[in-house]
């Protein structure tokens, strides 16, 4: 049983992925300040593993920005953790456009102060939570980890530049020694996973996206249009240089995406330090309108649309070469679109309005 603490632990792939450590039988503490999380993800996540009243899931509400709130993440009383999953950041490419200081305070500054406490308190291994929007427009694809970082807007820049900072820690001894403290042994094992587009929700149906306002990405917008809690849905651009003139992406289940964290903290827990980067996605890339379809075949609806201009800073066509992960960790993505539109539709439909549904 390792002892894990996971930043933004209470949001949509950090609330899955706790699941997946806990019935993996490890101790997690999460750390979260719930501006877009919901307490509630956790108390299902208990649920649904059996943890509700144990030790094995501690919660404590904070803010990356605050090293004070980080210094009580660390003070639980279970001594040094094993490792940190930092999902803690905003992650709206439009707000970030309009906000940009905003995210560079959560995204690096966060970031930032977090890597400061791990230091502090003896901590060297970190799986952070990048994206593919640090890729830009990708020159080829399918789009490899030599790609050239290229990010075009304030979101993907804060992303990259977490990237960088990881890069530096790893390239440092990982002995520094607090002032005037003992030199530690060891240095840092990092992960940067490179997430392309998580969809769909545990198969329970108890936990899942819950977007705060209009949704910015395509699934959770289609889902609500299938319930009717939206009228149409707006499809960006019907004249890019695909087969149907819709956009593509790379679709991955989110508990795939889970089930891509522990395998990758026990790649970083069994070998040496190093900086491990790796793509998770599904290699398999859908437009826009066969996720319609797949969708509408999935919850039984109709998902009326209307093509509508491109919208800024939209890439034609998106897809991860995920073969590193499959050779690093031995992890591939299993679930299909079938199975995405599916899990996703039973979380939507038992909660039209998220965490503050019944449900
Ligand atoms: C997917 C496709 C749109 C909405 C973004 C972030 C990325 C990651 C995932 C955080 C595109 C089209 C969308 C709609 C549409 N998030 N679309 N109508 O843009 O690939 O990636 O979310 O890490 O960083 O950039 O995902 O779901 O917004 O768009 O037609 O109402 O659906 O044009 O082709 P995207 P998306």
């Amino acid at each position: 049983m390792a002892k894990v603490l996971i930043a933004g632990g209470a949001g949509f792939i950090g609330s899955h992925t706790c699941l997946v450590l806990l019935e993996a039988g490890h101790q997690l503490v999460v750390f979260d300040n719930f501006s877009t999380g919901s307490p509630e993800s956790l108390r299902r996540v208990q649920e649904l593993t059996g943890t509700a009243g144990s030790d094995r899931l501690r919660v404590v509400e904070g803010d990356i920005r605050r090293p004070l709130d980080l210094s009580k993440a660390f003070a639980t009383g279970w001594g040094r953790f094993d490792a940190v999953i930092h999902f803690a950041g905003l992650k709206a490419v439009a707000q970030s456009v309009h906000e940009p200081l905003l995210y560079w305070d959560v995204n690096v500054g966060g970031s930032q102060h977090l890597l400061a406490a791990m230091a502090e308190h003896g901590c060297h291994t970190l799986v952070f939570s990048s994206s593919a929007t640090v890729y830009g427009l990708p020159e080829r694809i399918p789009i490899p980890e030599t790609a050239a970082v290229l990010p075009i807007n304030p979101y993907g820049h804060t992303k990259a530049a977490v990237e960088r900072m990881l890069a530096d820690l790893a390239a440092s001894d990982g002995r520094q020694a607090p002032e005037g403290g003992e030199p530690r042994s060891g240095g840092w094992r990092i992960a940067r996973l490179r997430y392309f587009n998580p969809v769909g929700a545990h198969s329970s149906g108890r936990i899942g996206e819950d977007p705060q306002g209009p949704p910015d990405n395509l699934f959770p917008y289609v889902s609500q249009v299938a319930l009717g809690r939206r009228p149409r849905l707006q499809v960006f651009g019907g004249d890019w240089p695909t087969p149907d003139g819709t956009g593509i992406r790379d679709y991955i289940h989110v508990m795939d995406l889970a089930e891509g964290h522990l395998a990758t903290l026990e790649a970083l827990w069994n070998e040496p330090p190093q900086l491990l980067t790796l793509n998770l996605g599904s290699g398999r890339g859908y437009s826009v309108l066969e996720v319609v379809r797949a969708f509408e075949r999935a919850s039984d609806r109709m998902v009326p649309f209307d093509l509508v201009a491109r919208r800024a800073g939209d890439a034609a066509h998106s897809v991860a070469d995920s073969s590193e992960a499959l050779r690093r960790l031995g992890w591939w993505a299993r679930r299909d679109l079938s199975q995405m539109c599916a899990d996703g539709w039973a979380w939507q439909q038992r909660h039209p309005q998220g965490y503050r549904s019944a449900g």
